[in-house]
């Protein structure tokens, strides 16, 4: 297990489109580790979540974990996720605008819509599918991986660049109003 470099916007191998993972692939000791290695790169950064893209590897492999994390106190909390040959569909056509981040954007925030109610299925390290509801900012972070496996930016989807925050910016100046808001959405829809 290691901690791997996270590629940051500009790398091309974060347009790209990952491929699908095979079974016996996915049974390797290659991609085990390689699943580990995203594990404790993921951690080690403090994110929600991470694509096998962002160091390097153009997989359909993601990870998403929220703990209490001091970065992102409005968040509710999701196990550890492995998402192997991902699909995410909307379960209606509610959005809610989010404020995201991105480890490979180092240091900007912007506000994107995201669906509020999806459908994610997927299967997991050892091959086992699951078909799961997840919902509000749960299923923005899915959302959010998704796209990073089909080569899509938060800052792609963001529509008003003025939204366009540091961190420091937004700890100051934006992130009551929008725990407040996150907040909200928890209690309304659910995570
Ligand atoms: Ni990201």
């Amino acid at each position: 297990m290691s901690v791997r470099e996270i590629v940051t916007v500009g790398h091309p191998v974060l347009r790209e489109r990952a491929r699908e993972v095979t079974p016996d692939e996915l049974a390797s000791p290659a991609l085990q580790r390689l699943i580990d290695d995203m594990i404790d790169t993921m951690r080690a950064a403090g994110g929600a979540g991470l694509a096998a893209n962002q160091i390097g590897e153009t997989l359909r492999i993601a990870v998403v974990e929220v703990d209490r994390n001091p970065r992102y106190p409005y968040k509710p909390p999701v196990p550890l996720t492995v998402l192997v040959n991902p699909v995410v569909e909307p379960l209606d056509a509610e959005t809610e605008r989010i404020n995201e981040g991105c480890l490979s954007v180092p240091d900007l925030r912007g506000e994107v819509e995201r669906h509020v109610r999806v459908r994610v299925r997927r299967l997991d390290r050892d091959g086992a599918e699951h078909d799961e509801v997840r919902l509000g900012l749960t299923a923005g972070t899915f959302q959010h991986e998704l796209d990073h496996l089909d080569g899509i930016l938060f800052l792609d989807r963001v529509r008003d660049p003025s939204t366009f925050t540091t961190w420091g910016q937004f700890e100051r100046h934006h992130l009551a109003a929008f725990a407040a808001r996150a907040e909200a959405l928890t209690a309304r829809v659910g995570s």
